[in-house]
């Protein structure tokens, strides 16, 4: 039978026996099945150089075994102790403007340190090699969180050292790397490797090329470390799974490439009550889409304590902490660990509530959170063997992210907000949605939304248009096909290598600066004869093989296309020359989505499906603290209440509905 992974986040590094003695009686009441412990414990594990304790854990291990809660995990190394920066205290990171990035919080040493990455290895490897055969642990989780705080990049001379070596590996002669990145530009050439700086704060803009091979090669850097670990942990436990907690949508560290080496990919979801909860389906799906499978590695439970600014968050509503969790199970998850067990009472998150508070008597988040335990065991055998299959993928790529992050082009662009857009009108109609890579296989998708997709190269070009050709419907928006893999700007006239694809030839771009707008109206389709506005950014488009969609009917763009189709194959491309407002967005892509169930769902309410050999489950969330109604298409057996419901329905304030279909 399916079992959901329930627990927490314990440090029992934090409590004396004493304090401790109440902890595992309540987690079992809880219903947990699972704790994640150690990540930050490493000057427990070694207090000194080459000593190493585990009598302060192994206990605890084995009381939860006892008690049925399996333990996971982390490698400690996202925070090497102080005698370790003592001995070596050229490990330290650097940052952008040559500042050290000082101990006494965590994330600071630099994993291109040899003798830090030869510490890391020694205390994954004697902690694998103890815990192998330990009745209880069943995983591990590598380090946490990498690059939180801003430390992912790293420009001390270590990582100097390795990003010339990496740049080696990649272009083999130095010319090369000349050719790649432009360095005819402001007189940048460089005769030996030597000579190559990391991109450090300059006087203005340093090369696009640079940089973002710089972004690549930090990323990469991440990647190494977690895969060395992942090398060692599956070497020394075959019997457990390795993961690695990811930050959603964090977009410094290659997800997909260090997703190689998990068997499962895992998450952080700390949602904002009062925020979209679109965007943490769009988290959610990010992670689900790396392997299919997922945990949330902390899911928040109860009122968060940002230790930079040491402001005490928001205290969770009643309910709101059930639906965040079965939000999760919702797009997915197969396990769930809060974010933390008990508030502590030291250390720099004392603000940082959990399920329990400082006192560690439990109250109204403890029983919602035994409640929801409740509710995901009854729906176990229901769940068994469910997993998401969604018809519609956006693509969203790292290597985008790292180049438009630095050149944006329009004003205020995010190119992570525009995927979020996109991928919102999706899940908007009721449809699940991938977050897919260039290199994904398209042909699993009936449409694929590839927006502002500006690195483009032939392989790329070619597998977009096989999937058209073949029948898919794919989404284009601007600033497609202006640059190359290396970041340079093509010299073909746009869409560049998609323009035949496309159909069109972008004629002029326009960024506004003054808050400019145009009107355009659709001449065609679902939206025929509507009119909208649009700002930013407009893309004045030709037609070659295309038809126009929507055309700009007022200043000097009047009559030109503004968003066109081209048929091609079996299928057909859309191009965006304009960003849309987000309702009249919905309502374009819904038109060419599958037909979906569920229709006119209200804004805040959440559709998501599971489906299995049994059959399918749907959820449906009330994001909202007010009540709200849809229609279904029929009656359904919903699941937590055992009552038929529909075709009318009412859901309340953060409620939940799981139906049987
Ligand atoms: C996460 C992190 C945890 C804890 C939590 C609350 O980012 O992995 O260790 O710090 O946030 O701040």
């Amino acid at each position: 039978m399916m079992m959901i992974h329930y627990g927490a986040c314990y440090y029992p590094e934090h409590w004396t026996g004493e304090q401790a003695k109440s902890h595992i009686p309540l987690m079992q009441k809880a219903g947990f099945n699972v704790v994640r412990m150690g990540e930050f414990a490493w000057s427990k594990f070694e207090p000194e150089p080459g000593r190493y304790r585990f009598e302060w854990l192994d206990p605890v291990i084995k009381a939860l075994h006892e008690a049925g809660i399996a333990t996971v995990l982390g490698t400690p190394t996202c925070v090497p102790p102080p005698w370790v920066i003592y001995k070596y205290p050229h490990i330290l990171q650097v940052d952008r403007e040559g500042r050290t990035r000082h101990p006494g919080s965590r994330c600071h040493a630099c994993k291109n340190a040899p003798e830090f990455r030869f510490l890391s290895e020694q205390i994954t490897q004697t902690l694998a090699r103890h815990y192998a055969e330990v009745e209880g642990v069943i995983g591990w989780q590598t380090d946490n969180e990498f690059g939180c705080h801003n430390t992912t990049r790293c420009y001390c001379g270590q990582c100097e050292k390795a990003f010339r070596d990496w740049l080696v590996k990649k272009y083999g002669d130095v010319s090369a790397v000349n050719e790649a990145w432009g360095t005819a530009f402001w007189s940048s050439e460089y005769r030996q490797w030597h000579e190559i700086s990391v991109p450090r704060k300059m006087p203005t803009g340093c090369n696009p090329g640079h940089w973002l091979d710089f972004a690549r090669f930090s990323s990469d850097t991440a990647v190494q470390f977690h895969k060395t670990q992942y090398g060692l942990l599956k070497s020394i436990c075959p019997k457990h799974f390795v993961t690695h907690n990811f930050m959603g949508r964090f977009p410094e560290v290659d997800y997909y490439a260090l997703s190689e080496y998990v068997d499962f990919a895992a998450w952080d979801n700390y949602p904002d009550a009062a925020g979209d909860a679109m965007e943490t389906a769009y988290a959610h799906e990010i992670t689900r889409s790396f392997k299919g499978r997922y945990w949330v590695m902390e899911e928040k439970s109860g009122p968060t304590g940002d230790a930079d600014s040491g402001l005490l968050g928001e205290q969770p509503e009643p309910g709101e902490i059930r639906r965040w969790a079965w939000q999760s199970v919702a797009n997915g998850a197969d396990g769930i660990c809060y974010f933390r067990w008990r508030a502590c009472l030291t250390g720099a998150e004392q603000y940082w509530h959990g399920i329990l508070d400082h006192d560690g008597v439990p109250r109204r988040r403890y029983a919602e959170v035994r409640k929801t335990g409740e509710e995901l065991r009854a729906v176990a055998t229901a769940l068994d063997g469910t997993v998401i299959k969604a018809p519609v993928a956006v693509l969203r790529s790292f290597d985008i992210l790292w180049s438009l992050e630095r050149q944006p082009g329009a004003p205020g662009f995010s190119y992570d907000q525009h995927c979020f857009d996109l991928y919102r009108a999706v899940r908007r109609s009721g449809h699940n949605c991938d977050i897919v890579q260039a290199a994904a296989d398209f042909s699993r998708y009936k449409v694929v939304l590839a927006p502002s997709l500006t690195l483009v190269d032939e392989d790329l070009a070619t597998r977009l248009d096989a999937f058209v050709q073949g029948g898919g419907t794919l989404v284009l928006t601007p600033q497609s096909g202006t640059r190359t893999p290396t970041n340079a700007m093509t010299d073909k006239t746009l869409p560049g290598l998609l323009a035949e694809l496309v159909g069109i030839a972008v004629e002029e771009v326009r960024p506004y600066f003054h808050g400019q707008t145009h009107q355009i109206q659709f001449r065609q389709g679902s939206l025929d004869g509507q009119t909208c506005a649009v700002s930013v950014w407009i893309e004045l488009l030709r037609c070659t093989t295309a038809q126009p969609l929507a055309e700009y009917v007022d200043g000097a763009a009047q009559s030109r296309p503004a968003i066109t189709c081209n048929s091609r194959g079996k299928g057909s491309v859309y191009y965006l020359g304009v960003f849309l407002a987000r309702d009249v967005l919905e309502r374009f892509i819904a038109g060419l989505l599958p037909e979906f169930a569920v229709k006119d769902i209200p804004d805040g309410v959440e559709v998501s499906q599971r489906r299995g050999p049994q059959g399918r489950l749907v959820f449906l969330i009330n994001h909202t603290r007010e009540r709200k109604s849809l229609t279904l298409p029929g009656q359904y057996p919903e699941l937590l209440s055992g009552e038929t419901v529909g075709p009318k329905i009412a859901i309340s304030a953060n409620g939940v509905l799981v139906l049987k279909a």
